[in-house]
């Protein structure tokens, strides 16, 4: 923990939660680790802490006043946003969180988390009906689908005397979390992977088609994790109403034929391909070209297989497939594991309503080529997308490649 934190930029930001005085131990631990720790205060945590405190265990200036230059950083507020090598907020109160998942940049912390590009931990602290209000549900979800990564709160005493679920965790939790981010921070750089998004699409006649429920959430979330963990990222899109990710090639497919040429193109230079995309598995025999009138009571289509994208990438990059299942989810997975020669298979209950299609969460099973089952929590499509980087990161060393 001590190296990967040793000359690191950490941004500490703290806000006016009774919690505040435990970020002094965070600010210690952290110096204590070698990293340079800039604390950025909001005016209400200075009530609850002095900035002197900060500033002498740190042995740097703290940043309280957007307006006041008494750091190096202050001259420009993005100065800091910049030289983040990771953003820590500890403890994050309810109007943060709120101001984070909004946009709202009025101070000096919440600009520096708008402009910088560096990885964001997010330790809440606040009382039980605050953390259990929507709202606030709602905007910590959205901060994990933005790539945010909430550590806490945890259950046990609160400053109101009551005991509940709302605490700050320990420091030892919120330092190992930094390690972690920061050792995920660049581990795919240098790699090449292509994602595959959406479902396809297969043409009827020039107005309808044939598709599934696809969102592209999964795929997308995928590709903008691996380009913040430093990978050179082709994304393959089958039609979504989803924007489009910065920093990522992306080409546009609609039918499974031209997504399947797509792939062909991109794998050729990867080390990893990640199929998530929802793949149409049969197609009209043809499609009309013009549109379909209505003139007798029924219409029999015609359907032939669409090709198996996955089964026919050839070359020795890694392969990840999903596997959607509705019943014997892992034995399904299993089967297809094998069957596409895979090193890896995602696989997912659709029937469950917080892992069906067009969620922001997923509920998944991974599965890898030595048959290890592993189960994961209900996470955001995000969480899950670290995860199975988790996992792709490992693969590729040992592959070796
Ligand atoms: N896949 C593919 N080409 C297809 C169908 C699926 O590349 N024509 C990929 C999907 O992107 C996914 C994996 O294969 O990564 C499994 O897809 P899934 O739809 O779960 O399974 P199928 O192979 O289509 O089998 P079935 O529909 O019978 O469950």
């Amino acid at each position: 923990m001590t190296t990967i934190l040793a000359n690191k930029t950490v941004i500490l930001g703290i806000t006016g939660s009774v919690a505040a005085y435990k970020a002094a131990d965070i600010a210690s631990k952290l110096t204590q680790a070698g990293a340079k720790v800039e604390v950025v205060m909001t005016e209400a945590a200075t009530k609850f802490i002095a900035p002197l405190t900060l500033r002498s265990i740190t042995g740097r200036p703290v940043v309280t006043d957007m307006f006041e230059l008494a750091s190096e950083f202050s001259i420009e507020h993005v100065a800091l946003a910049e030289a983040a090598d990771i953003v820590v907020i500890a403890p994050a109160t309810a109007c943060v969180i709120a101001k984070l998942a909004s946009g709202i940049s009025d101070d000096e912390l919440t600009c520096t988390v708008l402009a910088t590009e560096a990885p964001v931990i997010v330790a809440p602290a606040m009382h039980t009906s605050m953390l259990q209000n929507p709202i606030t549900q709602q905007n910590l979800t959205k901060l994990k689908a933005r790539g945010f990564t909430i550590v806490g709160p945890e259950y046990g005493w609160l400053a109101s005397g009551e005991v509940g679920l709302g605490r700050l965790s320990e420091t030892d939790k919120i330092i190992d979390t930094i390690g972690q981010v920061l050792s995920r921070r660049k581990d795919l750089a240098g790699r090449r992977i292509v994602v595959t998004a959406g479902g396809t699409q297969e043409p009827i006649d020039p107005a309808r088609h044939i598709g599934n429920r696809s969102s592209g959430k999964m795929g997308y979330a995928l590709a903008e994790a691996a380009r913040d963990r430093g990978a050179e990222v082709k994304l393959i899109a089958a039609p979504t109403l989803l924007p489009e990710p910065a920093s990522v090639e992306i080409a546009h497919v609609r039918t499974t034929a031209e997504m399947k040429k797509a792939v062909a193109r991109a794998v050729a230079k990867a080390d990893a391909l990640i199929m998530a995309a929802a793949v149409t598995d049969y197609q009209p025999k043809s499609a009309a070209k013009t549109k379909l009138k209505k003139k007798s009571p029924a219409l029999t289509l015609e359907l032939v297989r669409t090709p198996d994208i996955l089964s026919e990438v050839k070359g020795n990059l890694l392969k990840v497939g999903f596997a959607a299942e509705s019943e014997n989810i892992v034995a399904n997975a299993k089967q297809k594991l094998k069957g596409k020669k895979l090193d890896l298979i995602v696989a997912n209950d659709i029937t469950d309503a917080s892992s069906g299609f067009g969620t922001d969460t997923n509920k998944v099973t991974l599965i890898d080529k030595q048959g290890k089952v592993e189960d994961l929590p209900l996470l955001t499509k995000r969480e899950v997308a670290e995860r199975i980087l988790d996992k792709v990161v490992g693969l590729l060393s040992e592959k070796g490649n």
